[in-house]
């Protein structure tokens, strides 16, 4: 009694957990609610590390990752967006939400406030509430041809507590992209008022008009308040490794070093050795995957835009689908009894932010045949679905 903060005691549990829960065992559900893949990690990323794994490296190691891995991130950088890293601004982190905790614990305290766009991944904002801060939600506005960012709205809401502005792109749960040119006038603002820009890029390589998605480092100076969180997890279906890593302005360096040392000290070298492939020898694993989420998002889009009563909103990156159900409002109803009556696992709304709630998330990383029969079930489910 009494020991535990009242700030965690009152954290939101995510109602992603809760649907998750109710068909967690249930062969007869098809799972789509949670962001990962239906394939397990490639071979050769699994023989890197278990072969490190055999060779002892099983030891205490560097804190920012080993140099190899570094080098590797530096030269993936080079490649993916023509940017030169220094070693000292970037660090491997125990995945994309330990990259995200880090930069809360750096960044602010109680009294300061964050300002979020949304809907997002509710753990990015619960992190900045774990370590004191108000979290401003600013919705993404959904319309026909898509979401579109009000960045009157933004700076609207930043004001003299205001630390860090998140945002995500490829964003989850909507597929939102930002523009180079949005990202241009946030940069300035950002400065201008001495605000950190956290800018999640774990989806940059699902995207399906370009090679790579938009990075803030390619237009930020190396001294910006910008922070990149990035992540093995989606791109080489490495979602249970739990590893990532992390951009930062060269002044971070100490409190990087500080905050990854009374964390975790550093992270698995014989799974670093995996990542090391990934990075590597990763690219004709991604060209198949995003591939496969291509196949994935058309056979969903094309049955969502004409499905009755359902209005899609459409996605431009990442593997999910975000739509509303005409006369259904309470979307932790819906996805629980489309679990239970309908066999199809998708996450509600409301765990993505404040305005979301009439909205439902599926991820479409899945193989064809089992998305067509998902979208068969939910059309009879919509069809016969009443409050
Ligand atoms: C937008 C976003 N950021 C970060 C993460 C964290 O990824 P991980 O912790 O698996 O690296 C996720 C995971 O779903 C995500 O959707």
């Amino acid at each position: 009694m009494g020991v535990i903060r009242q700030r965690i005691e009152t954290l939101e549990d995510s109602p992603i957990v809760d649907v998750f829960r109710a068909g967690l065992g249930r062969p007869d559900v098809i799972p789509m609610w949670a962001g990962e893949p239906d394939v397990p990690t490639p071979a050769f990323i699994c023989d890197a590390a278990s072969a490190a794994l055999r060779a002892g490296r099983t030891f205490y190691s560097y804190n920012r990752g080993t140099p190899a891995l570094r080098q590797a991130l530096i030269a993936y950088h080079r490649r993916m967006w023509d940017i030169d890293l220094p070693d000292e601004r970037v660090a491997l982190t125990l995945s994309g939400m330990n990259a995200v905790m880090q930069v809360a614990q750096m960044t602010v305290q109680p009294g300061d406030s964050v300002v979020a766009v949304t809907p997002s991944w509710p753990n990015i904002l619960r992190a900045m509430e774990i370590n004191g801060a108000q979290v401003r939600e600013v919705m993404l506005v959904p319309g026909n041809a898509g979401w579109r960012l009000d960045l009157d709205a933004v700076y609207a809401a930043c004001d003299a507590t205001t630390r860090v502005i998140y945002l995500a792109s490829p964003g989850n749960p909507t597929g939102w992209m930002v523009t180079r040119a949005e990202a241009e006038q946030l940069l300035a603002f950002a400065r201008a008022r001495g605000i950190a820009i956290l800018s999640d890029e774990v989806y940059h390589r699902i995207v399906y008009d370009r090679p790579v998605g938009f990075s803030f480092l390619e237009i930020a100076r190396p001294d910006d308040p910008v922070f990149v969180v990035n992540s093995f997890s989606k791109a080489w279906a490495m979602t249970g490794w739990r590893m990532g890593w992390l951009v930062y302005p060269a002044y971070a360096l100490p409190a990087v070093e500080k905050l990854i040392q009374f964390n975790t000290s550093g992270g698995l070298e014989f799974l670093q050795a995996g990542c090391i492939a990934a990075l590597e020898h990763g690219e004709d694993f991604v060209a198949a995957f995003v591939a496969r989420c291509r196949a994935g998002r058309d056979i969903v889009n094309a049955r969502l835009d004409t499905m009755p009563r359902v209005r899609n909103v459409p996605s431009t990156g990442a593997f999910y689908a975000m739509f509303e159900v005409e006369g259904v409002s309470d979307t932790v109803a819906f996805c629980h009894r489309a679990v239970t009556e309908g066999g199809i696992g998708m996450a509600p709304g409301t765990a993505f932010g404040h305005g979301a709630e009439r909205f439902v998330r599926l991820c479409f990383a899945k193989s064809a045949e089992n998305l067509t029969e998902a979208m068969d079930r939910l059309e009879r489910f919509v069809r016969d679905y009443r409050e």
